[in-house]
């Protein structure tokens, strides 16, 4: 590839990743929420979900490994994990490093979610929220095309999209009408954790092993 090329590929899936960020927020607070979507059930919205986070992941290599390849940008393969220390714009590409720092961690959780159980990955996933505002500072801060009116409307779409959406997240109307199992089915997670059996009344044993038998107020 040459220089060219990997400098548009860079910017393609640097804005590509945007994008989709934006709608992996979305969809998982829809996914939560336990609403229809797009005319598609509540479990098929969180698979949806699942599937635009990896696909973040997998555009997040590519946009990485162009950086790197990239001698105009000079970075080595320690800036795509460590922030804060590249020779290019080392304050907005640290903050990119540090949004796919935290999206590998919740893509890594959300993996391993049966091992670790869903309270840890219930506290781990609300590192989402910062994911985005982190992706979305680096992409104003460091892109060559931060300037042009373009990449300000899709990022300005994008933070209106992401506003509206947490704003319905933290509302009343969020938890109204909320359909039971909605995250059994979509998330599969348990709503609050489940209760204790109830006690069973305490029966005298028998002499000779046999449980007592009840009835009424009789015991025979
Ligand atoms: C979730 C994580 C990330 C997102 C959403 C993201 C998104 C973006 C966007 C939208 C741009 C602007 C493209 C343009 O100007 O057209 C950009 C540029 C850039 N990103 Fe990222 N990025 C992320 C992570 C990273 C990481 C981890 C690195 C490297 C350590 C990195 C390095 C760069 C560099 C060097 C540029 C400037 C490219 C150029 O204009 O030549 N990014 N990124």
């Amino acid at each position: 590839m040459s220089h060219a090329e990997l400098w548009y590929a860079a910017r393609a899936t640097g804005t590509t990743l945007l994008l989709v960020l934006t709608l992996t927020v979305v969809l998982g607070i829809v996914a939560r929420s336990g609403r229809r979507a797009g005319g598609l059930p509540g479990f098929a919205v969180a698979a949806v979900h699942r599937n635009t986070s990896l696909l973040a992941v997998a555009l997040l290599v590519v946009h990485v490994v162009t950086v790197v390849l990239d001698p105009f940008s000079h970075l080595g393969a320690l800036d795509t994990v460590l922030p804060f220390g590249a020779g290019y714009r080392p304050f907005w590409v640290g903050l990119g490093t540090c949004a796919a720092d935290v999206l590998l961690a919740l893509v890594v959780t959300s993996l391993l979610r049966r091992r670790i159980g869903a309270r840890i990955w219930r506290g781990v996933h609300w590192a989402a929220y910062a994911v985005w505002p982190l992706a979305f500072a680096h992409s104003l801060g460091s892109g060559t095309d931060a300037g042009t009116g373009w990449l300000r409307a899709v990022a300005g779409g994008c933070a209106v999209t992401v506003v509206l959406a947490v704003c319905w997240r933290c509302s009343d109307s969020f938890h109204r009408r909320r359909p039971s199992g909605s995250l059994a089915a979509g998330l599969h997670l348990p709503d609050r954790p489940p209760r204790p059996p109830a006690a069973r009344p305490h029966q005298p044993r028998r002499p000779g092993g046999a449980e007592a038998h009840t009835v009424g107020r009789w015991t025979r």
